[in-house]
């Protein structure tokens, strides 16, 4: 089973012209839970007194999944994240600290020892407080994986129960990363029953190959944010991931808790909360995801659903596939059209109609039911005439 950890509340958030409100973000949570979500990030609770309201809330609210706030090195971040999540059912903290040469020597201006230092401090402290404690080395991706390794082994035997090895700048690629993983896996004393997770930043357009890459690695949590929002260029997105998990069940032989026909209520109540809009080609939740406009796709969908689909849309959420009508349809889908529509026609009828639609899909994009309908009336006039 992999662990689906969801951030858009927090990742998500960071995306230009995604924030979101508290009264929106409980109710983004809830969805999230009806999604089936294991771990909600509900936010980083020192940040900002409204971060701080909204992952109390949270904690609150949700009862399923867990809730997690994140916190840097920091004891007063740890006590804010703490006192935050402390309402959940099952809270969780969320430390984090830079283990790269480029983070340690220009951000933190710290060695490798004072990392390892700060890392079994703040990780016992965050410990004393709660049970579930999750430790991510800040662009694990590059860092140099023998130190990776001993950050690790400290913060597991400080008391962290998951580790997590991000790509925080949407550098490697899934070869790479799944190299990285398993290196981690043979070199972390103690990581036998711990849980490893990713967190793919999609800079170069990677983010769901690595994390997949990563799980036949080895790892059990996948980070992700609905729509894949996210700092930059976003994260991972969870209906890709968790339907690729779904599609190929044969090849990767792992579940996740997901309800997938939750996936379409919560992309459209993001998009809508945020304002943010998917783009049309976007995999599993955008508007042309299920559609088909060619006229070979159309007719072999028509017959057979599966020819051109591999997923179903009701998997999803979707009622229905849609056949757009376009200059590049066939009679097949104009029939269905017209069918769908409440007309019955003749074969003669349907090769004059035919003729019509192909000249007005010429001129148009896409053929609208009303444009069909409206060849129709001028057909039935003429008839008549
Ligand atoms: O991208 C990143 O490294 C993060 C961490 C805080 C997990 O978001
Ligand atoms: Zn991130």
């Amino acid at each position: 089973m992999i662990k689906i950890f969801d951030t858009t509340l927090r990742d998500g958030e960071q995306s230009p012209g995604c924030s979101m409100n508290l009264n929106e973000k409980i109710q983004m949570a809830r969805q999230l839970e009806r999604l089936g979500v294991d771990i909600i990030e509900a936010g980083f609770a020192s940040s900002s007194p409204g971060d701080f309201k909204s992952v109390e809330e949270l904690s609150k609210a949700i009862k399923n999944s867990t809730v997690a706030s994140l916190a840097r090195c920091v004891k007063n971040d740890i006590d804010v994240a703490y006192d935050a999540v402390k309402f959940a059912a099952k809270p969780r903290l969320h430390i984090f600290l830079a283990t790269s040469e480029i983070h340690m020597k220009y951000k933190l201006q710290m060695s490798e020892e004072e990392v390892l230092e700060k890392v079994k401090k703040y990780v016992s402290y965050a410990k004393s407080k709660c049970d579930d404690i999750e430790f991510s080395a800040e662009d694990a991706t590059r860092s140099d994986v023998e130190f990776l390794c001993k950050v690790f082994a400290v913060a597991i035997e400080a008391g962290a129960t998951t580790i997590n090895i991000p790509d925080t700048v949407g550098y490697i690629t899934p070869n790479e990363y799944a190299d990285i993983i398993k290196r981690v896996k043979e070199g972390t004393k103690g990581i036998e029953n711990i849980d490893i997770s990713v967190h793919c930043h999609n800079d170069l357009g990677l983010a769901v190959a690595n994390s997949l890459s990563a799980i036949e690695a080895g790892a059990t949590q996948v980070e992700c944010t609905v729509n894949g929002i996210g700092e930059r260029a976003g994260n991972t997105a969870l209906e890709e991931l968790v339907m690729a998990l779904k599609t190929r069940r044969d090849y990767y032989k792992k579940d996740t808790n997901i309800v997938t026909e939750e996936i379409m209520n919560a992309s459209n109540l993001l998009a809508q909360i945020t304002g943010v809009k998917i783009s049309p080609n976007k995999p599993i939740v955008g508007k042309n995801a299920f559609a088909h406009e060619s006229g070979i796709h159309q007719h072999g969908v028509l017959k057979e659903r599966t020819t051109y689909e591999i997923m179903d849309p009701k998997s999803i959420g979707l009622n229905k596939n849609s056949i757009v009508l376009g200059k590049h349809s066939g009679k097949h889908a104009l029939k269905d059209k017209l069918n769908e529509l409440g007309y019955e026609v003749t074969s003669d009828e349907l090769e004059k109609l035919f003729i019509k639609f192909k000249e007005l899909s010429d001129l148009k994009k896409t053929v609208f039911d009303e444009d069909i309908r409206a060849i129709m009336v001028r057909e039935l006039q003429n008839v008549e005439d």
